[in-house]
């Protein structure tokens, strides 16, 4: 009987051992760092959802490897970045890290990236450098950059004004943006009278609001984003200036209208995707995520997806050996994916090239009007590789 038990205690244990061996030999572990908490809490929950829709339509399986996810919450808090790319690659032994929404945070782990070798797609921080000086064979970028859209929104906005002000949270993102727009506004002949900001994630906007009924512009170019950009509109509207003076971002309806109600209803933004976009591939994504998570995807669904869409062109190009790094690197450096936002490849920076599309604010829906430049590459001097 004492023998009959040890023997099955020693078979239980060896079988452990071997399953726990196996489970971590097989497995892909997904890195996810993005802000589960705070202002971009929301960007990060869909920019999840949509990367794991994309691993779930291949049977949560790529290359016979199944994928597993360590999920960490930014806080969108650059001083913590440091430590949690570390804790993730170090530690977790990610294949690849994702993230993430915050420029600030997105350049530390960019840094950790770059100095461990690690894989990195970026879903979302338009941070130029990224891209830019920073750019290395292992880090990508499945978003925008920073210039790409506000230079969108200044195209869009020199067809129709000739002097605005610029509002924008004084960080990587926002003074990126609104360069990005000026470059833009002014090459179309338009004139910037003045750039107002304020710190992230501040939204104490009525001093500026009263400094913009004092400049008087034909319009106004903005960069704040998340929940904050809901307080926004609606001080906007409650100053009396949305029907004066036209309000504009790149992102400033995305994924809020229904919160923005009325606030937000006819403005014209500038982006890399629209809803409901006429493309066989957005109308399987809308139904796709629409069923499963209740609701209609926003742009950071789409970043996330296709972020997911990339990491899988690689793993299938090396038939899920991630050993075979340089493979995988460059087979997602010449993917063409089919995204929902159109066709999407990528520069020799790793950044998107993309349409950018006119939106205007509908309902519940910020619905493309035109193009406001096709096939937008950002041309990253400072990328030398
Ligand atoms: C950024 O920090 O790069 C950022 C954050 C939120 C956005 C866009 C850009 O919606």
């Amino acid at each position: 009987m004492r023998r009959k038990f040890s023997l099955r205690l020693l078979a239980a244990v060896a079988l452990t051992c071997t399953s726990v061996g196996a489970y971590a030999a097989d497995d892909v572990k997904v890195g996810l760092m993005l802000p589960y908490s705070g202002t971009f809490a929301e960007l990060g929950q869909n920019i999840t959802n949509g990367f794991k829709l994309a691993i779930d339509q291949k049977g949560g399986k790529i290359a016979g490897r199944t994928i597993e996810y360590v999920e960490l919450d930014d806080e969108s808090a650059p001083a913590k970045a440091n430590e949690n790319a570390n804790k993730l690659i170090r530690r977790d032994n990610v294949d690849v890290l994702v993230g993430t929404v915050h420029s600030g945070v997105a350049l530390t782990m960019a840094r950790v990236a770059k100095n461990t070798g690690a894989l990195m797609i970026i879903p979302n921080a338009g941070a130029n450098e990224l891209t830019g000086a920073l750019c290395s064979p292992n880090i990508f970028r499945a978003s925008f950059s920073n210039w790409q859209a506000g230079y969108a929104v200044g195209a869009l906005m020199a067809q129709k004004h000739k002097t605005a002000v610029s509002l924008a949270w004084n960080y990587a993102a926002g003074d990126e943006q609104t360069a990005g727009f000026k470059e833009a506004f002014e090459a179309g002949g338009g004139k910037v009278l003045k750039h107002l900001s304020l710190p992230f994630p501040n939204t104490e906007f009525q001093p500026l609001l009263t400094e913009i009924a004092t400049l008087q512009p034909d319009a106004v170019y903005a960069f704040v984003a998340g929940a904050a950009q809901v307080k926004l509109t609606k001080d906007y509207e409650a100053s009396g200036l949305k029907d004066k003076i036209p309000l504009y971002g790149a992102f400033l309806t995305e994924g809020t209208l229904e919160a923005q109600g009325s606030s937000a209803q006819g403005m014209l933004t500038a982006l890399h995707y629209a809803d409901g976009l006429d493309n066989p591939k957005n109308q399987a994504f809308i139904e796709a995520y629409k069923k499963a998570h209740g609701e209609t995807p926003d742009v950071f669904a789409v970043q996330g997806y296709d972020s997911a869409q990339l990491f899988i062109a690689g793993l299938e190009a090396v038939n899920g050996d991630t050993s075979k790094k340089e493979d995988m690197i460059r087979a997602m450096e010449n993917a063409k994916l089919d995204s929902p936002r159109g066709p999407l490849s990528f520069s020799k920076s790793h950044n998107p090239v993309m349409n950018m599309y006119i939106r205007e604010a509908r309902g519940d829906q910020n619905v493309m009007v035109g193009i406001a430049v096709e096939a937008l590459a950002d041309p990253s001097p400072d990328c030398k590789r």
